[in-house]
């Protein structure tokens, strides 16, 4: 596998484990973690071995955001024309489900990575935030437009205006975290349901997620529209011949498109 300094890559039987690792700095995303994190997520989903991926950091923080110290000299318009951060936006466009495994901050750009994910688990250590404004700025990954979707405006206002954080029971009830979890279980359960979701048939889900994110993008009717035709295109999988004979001889299916 590829050597990276900024990021721990690990196959974990069908699903691929992307651990940020700068401990030294709250695993603050600088521009190498960046260009690290994209080549190790774009790599796995061309990978027919991986059904699903998690992205992890440590126990301490997930990430707290983009790296204040590598962009504090940063200038206009060389930031523009060098489209800087651009490059995550490669993790809205992995076509496999992608499980966010969140302990500790998730702050600026880390509660915008987070936000890039599908699943998102948070431990009960989570504290998520978008404090950008504290720092004369606002956010430059997506995050006044996914947090906004995710909680709503009231919500969205307070956090990216005063820069607060919100703990995981918070994030949980406004529909911002899958599910919360102990933080001794955070790995395991992100892995048992990356691997849940990498044992289903591989067109399904990817057109499953295809077609939940297709709700940011169009209407209600086209959205349904476009759902209709990825289900009648299903009919012409194996696995869906799988999937069903298997529950009308009551045993478990074995999806071969993976
Ligand atoms: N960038 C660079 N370094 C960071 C960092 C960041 N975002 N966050 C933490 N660090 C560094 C600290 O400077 C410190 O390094 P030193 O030991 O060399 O001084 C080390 O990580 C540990 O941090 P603290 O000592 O501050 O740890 P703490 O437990 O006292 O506080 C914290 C934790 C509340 C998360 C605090 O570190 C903090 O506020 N960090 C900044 C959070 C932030 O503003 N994030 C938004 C960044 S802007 C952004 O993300 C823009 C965007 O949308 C792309």
């Amino acid at each position: 596998m590829t050597e990276y300094q900024t990021i721990l890559v690990e196959q974990k039987g069908r699903v691929g484990l992307i651990t940020l690792n700068r401990p030294e700095a709250l695993n603050a995303l600088n521009n190498q973690l960046m260009r690290e994190v994209v080549a190790a997520a774009t790599g796995f989903d061309r990978d027919p071995s991986i059904g699903a991926l998690v992205i992890t950091g440590s126990e301490k923080a997930f990430a707290a955001g983009a790296d204040i110290k590598e962009m504090q000299g940063n200038a206009f318009p060389q930031v523009y024309l060098d489209d800087w951060l651009g490059p995550w936006d490669e993790l809205g466009r992995l076509r496999k489900p992608v499980v966010a495994a969140v302990a500790g901050f998730a702050l600026g750009g880390g509660c915008e990575l987070a936000m890039l994910c599908d699943i998102l688990i948070a431990a009960d250590t989570a504290k998520f935030g978008q404090p950008e404004i504290k720092l004369g700025v606002i956010p430059g990954i997506g995050g006044s437009q996914r947090l906004t979707r995710a909680v709503g405006k009231a919500k969205a206002m307070d956090l990216c205006l005063t820069g607060r954080m919100m703990g995981a029971e918070e994030a949980e009830r406004a529909g911002l975290v899958s599910r919360i979890v102990p933080a001794a279980d955070l790995l395991t359960e992100a892995l048992a349901t990356a691997e849940t979701v990498a044992a289903m048939s591989a067109p399904a889900a990817v057109m499953m997620k295809e077609s939940v994110n297709r709700v940011f993008e169009t209407t209600l009717a086209e959205g349904v529209r476009f759902e209709r035709r990825l289900f009648h295109a299903l009919f012409a999988t194996a696995d869906q011949k799988e999937g069903m004979a298997a529950f009308a001889e009551k045993r478990k299916p074995s999806f071969e498109n993976r």
